[in-house]
């Protein structure tokens, strides 16, 4: 039975996962990029060292979504996303990995292609070398319409399709992600600190969702700080207010709306458009990290992260973790727009 006093880690433990991904991830101490900056104390978990298919948050969702697609009888992954989508990319990995047949809605029309080789590089080649199926259609904004068009064609043909939302985010998606924060609590002990924040770039919310939804209970003094790169912070907030609350339901753990920040102000000009603070971003961490950040996620999110710090939100002695939530194929698809 659950009390109050119940660790995160046995609340996790009702839900089956496959093991798809390498956990835990690492954490950290980012020294150089600490010191170029003066403080905080600077540390990376690194959720783009998950493993399978190049890696990165989205593997940590299908670990337990993906087991109730098996389970559930399913013979087909369909999902979708943008062009160079990171999250359809690791759905293409695991699809592969378990011998189901994967179908993609490719949408088309969120931004325009910023490179010649934006299509055909990066998470696009990667998705074509896993074996997906693409299904080109325009994006209209809605992000799961096309997916579950395509869920009913696959099951009118005799197919059995599993469902997998924009992102992989749903509440069981942010029950999964509140493992980060399992992992992240012992790490920190270990490692003799206690975060004031952990900082990462949001979008479909989900992973922000779980990292609120464990933190209530595993570490409710450290702030989740989600840095919007949609452009769009009350949507984004909105939704993580919603799986958090749902994932909070299912944990059985408090939740309350003010535990909800989401930054905005760092998604550049548009989503998928990197300007000058994300390539900032993406060179310091290269350089004085060898951390490879995405022009589209993790580039602004740091971007996000060292905006807080030079408006000094934090002290020097505090420590702050940075998530890498991955996305560094995308980086090929951006080369020769990043003058790095
Ligand atoms: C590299 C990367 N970081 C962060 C995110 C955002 O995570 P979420 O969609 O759970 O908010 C994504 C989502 O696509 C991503 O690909």
């Amino acid at each position: 039975m659950q009390t109050n006093r119940t660790p995160l880690s046995d609340r996790l433990a009702v839900f089956p996962r496959l093991g798809l991904a390498t956990l835990p991830t690492p954490l950290e101490p980012m020294k150089r990029l600490t010191a170029h900056l003066g403080g905080p104390r600077l540390w990376v978990k690194r959720e783009d060292a998950t493993g399978l298919g190049f890696g990165g948050n989205k593997l940590r969702k299908l670990d337990y979504v993906l087991h109730e697609a098996i389970s559930s009888g399913a013979d087909t992954i369909v999902s979708g996303g943008v062009v160079q989508s990171n999250s359809q990319r690791q759905v293409a990995a695991v699809a592969a990995k378990f011998g189901l047949a994967c179908h993609l809605a490719v949408y088309h029309g969120r931004l325009e292609p910023p490179t010649p080789e934006y299509k055909t590089s990066g998470n696009a080649f990667l998705n074509r070398l896993f074996g997906a199926h693409l299904h080109d259609v325009p994006w209209t904004g809605d992000r799961n319409a096309a997916i579950r068009a395509l869920v009913d064609d696959l099951q009118a043909k005799g197919h059995k399709p599993y469902f997998v939302p924009y992102g992989v985010s749903n509440a069981l998606g942010a029950v999964a992600y509140a493992t980060t924060i399992a992992e992240i609590e012992p790490q920190a002990a270990q490692s003799g600190f206690a975060p004031a924040a952990i900082v990462h770039c949001t979008g479909s919310a989900g992973t922000q969702a779980g990292l609120v939804a464990g933190a209530a209970v595993a570490m409710p003094a450290t702030r989740i700080v989600g840095i919007d790169i949609d452009a769009e912070p009350a949507r984004v907030r909105a939704d993580v207010v919603a799986f958090a609350q749902e994932a909070s339901d299912l944990l059985d753990v408090p939740f309350g709306e003010a535990s909800v920040e989401v930054v905005a102000g760092h998604a550049g000009p548009a989503y998928g458009v990197p300007h000058e603070a994300t390539i900032e971003a993406i060179r310091l961490a290269g350089q004085l990290e060898a951390l490879p950040l995405d022009p589209v996620y993790s580039g602004k999110g740091l971007a996000g992260l060292i905006a807080l710090i030079r408006q000094g939100r934090w002290r020097k002695d505090d420590n702050v973790i940075f998530l890498h939530t991955g996305g560094a194929p995308a980086l090929f698809a951006y080369q020769s727009a990043l003058g790095i």
